[in-house]
Parts: C-alpha cells; sequence; structure tokens
C-alpha cells in the first residue's frame, strides 16, 4: 500500500469542507522531515487558514476532528503554528512490512491509470563519436524508462538519433576529398570521426582567419566605449557600476572568443600537413554544406555513400549502449522523418501558422523573439521541422500522451517553441515535457575537455572507470587477508573482472544520476568510486554486505523466503529501517512526476544509512532468539532487495560479493 498516497486521499476528503480544489492542499501531506515529530506532516492548516482568514491553530484543530485516519495512525498531533504530525502505528508498519517481504514488486503498487509515455532520449548526432556529454541524456532517460515502466505505464523509448544533419555532408565531403582508404577497410567508423575532425578543423580555420579581425576590430570599439565611459563617469551615479560591468564583461568574452578563434587558427597554420590542405579547400565549409544539400535534394552518389556510412555509425554506437546496458525500441533517427517534411510546412502554411520572412518560412509565437523556422530560404527543412513532424507521428503511430524530451538545456528555447508550435497546429492534450540538464564539468568548471581540448570519448572514459574500479576491487579484496574476520582474498580474476564492470559503469551512471539534473556537475574519479558516500559503491556494498551475512550464516534465502515466520519490529531500528522500506513507492512516485532520478539516488542512500544505523543496534546472526532472528534476517533480506530493484531502476547492477 502507498500510504502516503491513502493518507493524502483521507486529507483530501475533510479538505474538500474548507476549499473547493482540496487537490494541492492535499499534496502538502509529506513524509517528515524528521522522525521525532513522527512518521509523515501535513502542512496544509497554514496557507489554508491564510487563505480562509481564520486562525490556522484552530483550522488544524478542527481538521483533525474531522480527519479518519484511526485505522493507519496514532491520534495527529498539532504542532507550532499548525503543524499536523501524524505518526503510523505500529501494527501498521508490520502488516505493510509483511506485506512488501512477499510481493514480488517489494510492496510497490502499480499505477492506476497507466499513460502511454514517448521518452526521447541519448539521441546523439552519429559520425560523430560518442561523447561525455551523451552520458547524460543516456543515463536519465534510462533511468526514467526502466522506472515508469515499473510502475506500469507503457513506454515507448526512441533514439532521436541525429543522422540527417550537416555532419553527414561534411563527412561525404572527406570521404570524397580525404579518405585513406586502407584506414576506412580495418576501421570505418574511426576513419570517418577522423574525416569530420578534419572536415571541422578546416573550416574552422578559415572561418577563425575571417573572423579574428571582425573581433578584433569591435574589442577595439568596446575598449575605447569603456574609457570614454569612464571618463564621463558620474561617481553620483549609483546606476553606473552595472553598465560598467556589462561593459566589462563584454570586453572578457570578446578577449575569449579571440583567443579561441586563434588557437582554431593555429592549429592549422602550424601543421604544414594541415595547412596545404587548408590552401587547397578554401571553400571547404560551403561544398560540405552543399554535400548535405545533395542528400537531402535525393543525390544518387550521396544517397548511396549514406547507406554505406549509417549502418556504421550506428553499430558504433550500439556497442556502447551495450556496454551500457542501454536499450531502445525504437531508433527512427531524423531521417524518417524526412518524407513527412514538405507535407507538415504545406500544412502549417494551409493553418495559416507559418509564413516568410526573410525567404525563410517561419512559425512566429507570440511574445518570442526569435521565430520557429521550419524552411529555410534554400528551401531546406530544419531540426525544427522534423521535430513538428516527429511529434505527429508520435501521437499518430503511439498515441502518445506525454513525450519527454531528455535533453541538454541548451535546447530549451527549441522545446519552448516547439510545444507551442503544436498546441497552435495540432489540436491534441499531448504534454512534451523537456526533461533538460547541465553540463559535465571538468576540474577547472569549464565544459568537461581532455587536456587537448577536445571533448572526452564516452567509450574510454568507461574504460578508465572499469580499470579504476578494478584496482580499488583488487586492493579491497587483499585487505581482507589482515581484516577482523580473518579471511583471504575471495575473489579470482574472473569475478574480478566482472566486479570492476559493475562497479566502474556504476559508478559512472552514479555519480551523473544524482545530481539534481538541472545543474552542472563536476566529474570526479574519486568522489565517483569511493566506498562511503554518496555513491553507486557504497549502495552496491550494502548490497554484497546482507548477501555476506547470509553467506556467513549458512542461510538458505528461498528458505527463509519461503518459511513462515514474520517480520515484528521490536526495536525502534527495525521499525525505522521497516517503515523507510516501505518508502520505497513514495520515493518512486516522485521521480516519475519530477522525472528526477537523483531523488531515487537520495532514497536510497538514506536506505543504507538507517541500514548502516540497524547494524549497530541490532545483530541478526547472534540475535538474541531464533524468532528475532528470522525476522531480521526478512528484513535485511527486503532491504537488500530493495537496494538491487532500485539500482535496477537506475540501470545499476549489484553483485552478491566485493
Ligand atoms: N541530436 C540532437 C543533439 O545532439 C538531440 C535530439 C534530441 N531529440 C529531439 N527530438 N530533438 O543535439
Amino acid at each position: 500500500m502507498n500510504v502516503l498516497q491513502e493518507l493524502k486521499n483521507r486529507f483530501a476528503h475533510v479538505l474538500s469542507d474548507y476549499v473547493d480544489d482540496p487537490a494541492p492542499f492535499a499534496e502538502m501531506v509529506k513524509p517528515a522531515q524528521d522522525a521525532r515529530f513522527g512518521d509523515f506532516q501535513a502542512n496544509c492548516a497554514m496557507p489554508l487558514a491564510k487563505r480562509n482568514g481564520v486562525n490556522p491553530r484552530d483550522l488544524a484543530t478542527s481538521l483533525v476532528e474531522k480527519l479518519n485516519v484511526t485505522d493507519l495512525c496514532e491520534p495527529p498531533e498539532i504542532a507550532g503554528p499548525g503543524f499536523i504530525n501524524l505518526r503510523l502505528k505500529d501494527d501498521v508498519v508490520e502488516g505493510n512490512i509483511n506485506q512488501a517481504y512477499t510481493d514480488d514488486r517489494v510492496g510497490v503498487s502499480g499505477v492506476e491509470q497507466p499513460l502511454t509515455y514517448v521518452i526521447d532520449f541519448s539521441s546523439p548526432n552519429v559520425a560523430k563519436p560518442m561523447h561525455v556529454g551523451h552520458l547524460r541524456s543516456s543515463v536519465i532517460g534510462d533511468s526514467l524508462q526502466r522506472t515508469m515502466r515499473f510502475l506500469g505505464h507503457k513506454v515507448i523509448s526512441d533514439n532521436h538519433i541525429g543522422d540527417w544533419g550537416t555532419q553527414f555532408g561534411m563527412i561525404i565531403y572527406g570521404y570524397k576529398n580525404f579518405v585513406d582508404n586502407a584506414a576506412y577497410e580495418s576501421d570505418p567508423v574511426g576513419e570517418l570521426a577522423r574525416l569530420y575532425r578534419l572536415v571541422n578543423t578546416l573550416s574552422d580555420y578559415h572561418s577563425a582567419v575571417e573572423k579574428i579581425p571582425q573581433v578584433e576590430k569591435s574589442l577595439e570599439t568596446l575598449a575605447e566605449e569603456l574609457s570614454q565611459m569612464e571618463a564621463d563617469a558620474d561617481p553620483k551615479d549609483k546606476k553606473q557600476k552595472k553598465v560598467f560591468k556589462k561593459k566589462r564583461s563584454e570586453i572578457e568574452s570578446a578577449k575569449d572568443s579571440i583567443k579561441s578563434l586563434q588557437e582554431k587558427k593555429a592549429a592549422v597554420a602550424d601543421d604544414p600537413e594541415l595547412k596545404e590542405l587548408a590552401i587547397a579547400h578554401p571553400e571547404i565549409a560551403r561544398l560540405a554544406r552543399e554535400e548535405t544539400a545533395k542528400l537531402h535534394a535525393g543525390d544518387a552518389e550521396n544517397q548511396k555513400l549514406w547507406d554505406q556510412f549509417l549502418p556504421q555509425c550506428v553499430e558504433a554506437l550500439q556497442g556502447i549502449y551495450d556496454r551500457l546496458d542501454v536499450h531502445f525500441d525504437h531508433t527512427f533517427g531524423e531521417s524518417y522523418y524526412n518524407p513527412m517534411l514538405a507535407e507538415v510546412v504545406a500544412d502549417l502554411e494551409a493553418k495559416g501558422l507559418a509564413t516568410e520572412s526573410d525567404g525563410a518560412k517561419c512559425v512566429f509565437i507570440e511574445g518570442n523573439a526569435a521565430p520557429f523556422i521550419v524552411q529555410k530560404a534554400d528551401g531546406a527543412y530544419t531540426y525544427a521541422t522534423t521535430d513538428l513532424a516527429t511529434v505527429q507521428y508520435r501521437l499518430k503511430e503511439f498515441g502518445a500522451d506525454k513525450v519527454l524530451y531528455v535533453v541538454d538545456a541548451r535546447q530549451g528555447e527549441h522545446f519552448k517553441l516547439l510545444m507551442e508550435t503544436i498546441k497552435l497546429w495540432l489540436n491534441t492534450e499531448i504534454d512534451l515535457q523537456h526533461v533538460s540538464f547541465g553540463t559535465v564539468m571538468g576540474e577547472d568548471r569549464r565544459p568537461f575537455k581532455t587536456r587537448s581540448g577536445d571533448n572526452v570519448g564516452l567509450e574510454s572514459l568507461l574504460d578508465e572507470a572499469v580499470r579504476k574500479a578494478r584496482e580499488i576491487v583488487a586492493s579491497n579484496d587483499d585487505a581482507k587477508t589482515d581484516s577482523t574476520e580473518n579471511s583471504a582474498p575471495e575473489l579470482d580474476e574472473a569475478t574480478r573482472d566482472e566486479i570492476s564492470q559493475i562497479v566502474g559503469i556504476g559508478g559512472i551512471k552514479y555519480a551523473d544520476l544524482h545530481h539534481n539534473r538541472e545543474s552542472d556537475y563536476v566529474f570526479d574519479w574519486d568522489k565517483m568510486l569511493a566506498k562511503t558516500g554518496d555513491t553507486a559503491t557504497y549502495m552496491q556494498y550494502a548490497y554484497a554486505r546482507i548477501q555476506g551475512i547470509f553467506r556467513r550464516g549458512n542461510i538458505d534465502v528461498e528458505q527463509l523466503r519461503a518459511s513462515s515466520f514474520r517480520i515484528h519490529l521490536d526495536e525502534s531500528a527495525e521499525r525505522a529501517l521497516a517503515l523507510k522500506i516501505c518508502r520505497f513507492g513514495e520515493a518512486l512516485d516522485t521521480v516519475a512526476s519530477e522525472y528526477r532520478p537523483n531523488l531515487l539516488t537520495q532514497y536510497l542512500f538514506e536506505l543504507a544509512g538507517v541500514l548502516t544505523t540497524f547494524y549497530g543496534e541490532c545483530p541478526v546472526l547472534k540475535a538474541e532468539d531464533e524468532t528475532t532472528k528470522q525476522s531480521r534476517l526478512k528484513l535485511i533480506d527486503l532491504a537488500g532487495r530493495v537496494i538491487k530493484q532500485g539500482l535496477d531502476l537506475l540501470g545499476i547492477e549489484v553483485c552478491e560479493k566485493m
């Protein structure tokens, strides 16, 4: 049973005497922050009293008089200005924990009204190797897909790969002009990636050469303006400070961009071979764009190259997804919608939504400076057009109620325009959500890059994680020789390898998922793989420790599960652990309503903490009598199952031994 939901329902029932729409007030029933005040707390009396112009404590008192929770709770207590504190009856907690124990779903009930979710995640632009930036969308999206499914929703996951964009023109141009056939034979994706980088580097060079003088000129102007302003400054005018600050920051960003342009220029100018190529291909950027345009127009040669490249690119991606254990129902990709785009624009025009502006076709959204461009002046369709077609398709083919776009926060503007346009265009209730996330940063608090300034490749990142995990696993196991348990290392080489995969990949995923997704976070190996603290390793140890207790006590888990012993909660640490276990479903509900896997990591971390307290106060194998021992064994067995299930919903595995 989801107790929190039940309490909310009971509150909603009485709250309807005070307000027309009780739902938002019933939502103010929350798990208590501090166990001393009970298990749940309702904070609705204060805002409701303010609204109705009455005394909050009086209102709380009258609410409590009408509230019928005697079957679940001890008599409610009113504290401070009108907080209502609720403590579950011990036999209720005991009943729930025993019910959860025999339930495959560890006590989590499925949703009453399943919805159809399309989750659009990972979605890299192919033809470039995946980098650390792709990690977030892949792991957050996967965790949401697992959680929504577990809760009973219908989930259709779609990897909306960028397989039709300008990067294909770049590799087509690169292939036609610079391919190293032998390299392509032996490692096609590696060679395509090299070609992509080469074309990019050469285009960047030419654009830097062109832009540097312009930016230098504007830097000069800015500097002159600033010194003029300083000369005319009026010390009494406080507002000026802000204006100065703004000017100075403009100057700084101009300097930064000159620096970065100069680096791009130098990367080619300082390398005789590249320099020669740059001179031989002065129009490379425009010509690469033309290759893309030809591909989109159905040019046979480019289509043939695309048909040849795409499966190779997709296969390389698949390698990463296999390692991450991330799966999709579909990988339609942008190209899939190409045949639908002309009709989308025609329909937008017919409905008077798209209008021409400077030769381009745009949807103008009120209150928004930038339009949603659906067809460029040269006839090309855009990322926007594809996304419009995609929504239409997902509605029609999947009957989607909700679409979650797990995409970088920097695309916020795009999704805002997409949502507004859909509202105007299709008469639909579909709910589109941009599940946005921040950037992975390096120690210098800038986007995480390698020393040479390249994006950090995902493949090498995973290798490194597993390598580091291997060191940790080995040294821990070696250390067992002189531990108090007096045991020898227990893991053979193959087991160590297997555990390192689970710990390394799990560590990377957890480190990503445990941050509030909207924040940027600093990538930190040491924190990520630490044995204590809010890490996957800590949770995996908590799980393995339980299995270790079973091994030491020669406990046959199947037998334990089949036995008729009941879990009973005599000690406060037992009750606290049982209550926490019963809150798993609440945690999942918040993950699902806010699309935040970090609320699940937070729950698991708290569960592990309560478990540690429990061990300190309640011996398990050495419990005072057999009934207590069996009860506690069942309790930690269930804790282990919740940890395993919770980690699974994060896409993280556990090991029996570590
Ligand atoms: N391929 C895009 C990128 O790498 C992300 C696509 C997200 N999904 C979508 N339907 N727009 O930036």
